[in-house]
């Protein structure tokens, strides 16, 4: 399952770093699809990008917005809109980057190819996925990850202490709001079976299996740059 905020070490926080890498050369314009309340849309912005970020949960959106930079902040904020991706007409051909953080699998898959069609040629999408254990190597991966997720917690916890947070709620606007939680979904969707759905709607695509219960799909449109 994936979960979200007030968790010493965060699986999807954790993942930013790699998925910035995957961001295309001149980034000017992102959409991050099931933004939550906007941590990875705001480390977008805060890169100059132009950032549309999408979520139909109406709390998890007003979060974002209150937890973000208002005009005159100083900094580029996101564009929230309560938004479900499923029933939403993106533009086509218009995005460098499409980011997909933990959310995939609460839509169908074939989701995919909506956001392919929103890439500019050359542009990326970017899908840090979540699967359920099925196989044997889930679970050989899964062993794998309990002990380093236990001492992960543990060194951000000392951390926290040591150094309290400045990338936690309030972060740009000194204001604190309630802690909300994203809506969570248990993934039902193989691994295999996202290799081969992938490979299908996105040709060229790469997917890789990362420690903390969590695959990286990358699939870069041709053209362009
Ligand atoms: C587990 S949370 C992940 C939130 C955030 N991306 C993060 O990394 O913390 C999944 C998010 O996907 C959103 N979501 C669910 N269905 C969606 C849809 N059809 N279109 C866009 N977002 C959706 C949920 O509301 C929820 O905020």
């Amino acid at each position: 399952m994936c979960h979200d905020r007030a968790m010493p070490f965060d699986h999807n926080d954790h993942y930013h770093r790699l998925l910035l890498r995957q961001l295309p050369h001149g980034c000017r314009t992102a959409l991050d699809v099931g933004c939550g309340t906007g941590r990875f849309a705001r480390r977008l912005a805060e890169r100059g990008i132009e950032v549309d970020a999408i979520d139909p949960s109406a709390e998890v959106i007003d979060a974002a917005r209150a937890l973000s930079p208002g005009p005159g902040g100083g900094r580029p904020a996101p564009r929230f809109r309560r938004a479900d991706v499923t029933r939403t007409v993106l533009p086509r051909e218009h995005y460098d980057f499409v980011s997909c953080l933990a959310s995939l699998h609460h839509m169908p898959f074939g989701t995919v190819a909506a956001l392919r069609d929103a890439l500019a040629p050359g542009g990326v999408l970017a899908v840090l996925g979540c699967y359920p254990e099925v196989s044997a190597a889930d679970r050989a991966w899964s062993l794998a990850a309990v002990p380093a997720n236990a001492a992960a917690r543990l060194a951000v916890a000392v951390g926290e202490r040591v150094r309290p947070s400045r990338g936690g709620p309030g972060r740009f606007t000194g204001v604190r709001t309630p802690s909300v939680r994203a809506p969570v979904k248990r993934p039902e969707m193989p691994l295999e079976e996202v290799r081969r759905e992938a490979a299908a709607l996105l040709p060229g695509s790469t997917l890789r299996r990362l420690l903390f219960w969590r695959y990286l799909l990358v699939y870069r449109k041709p053209g362009g740059r």
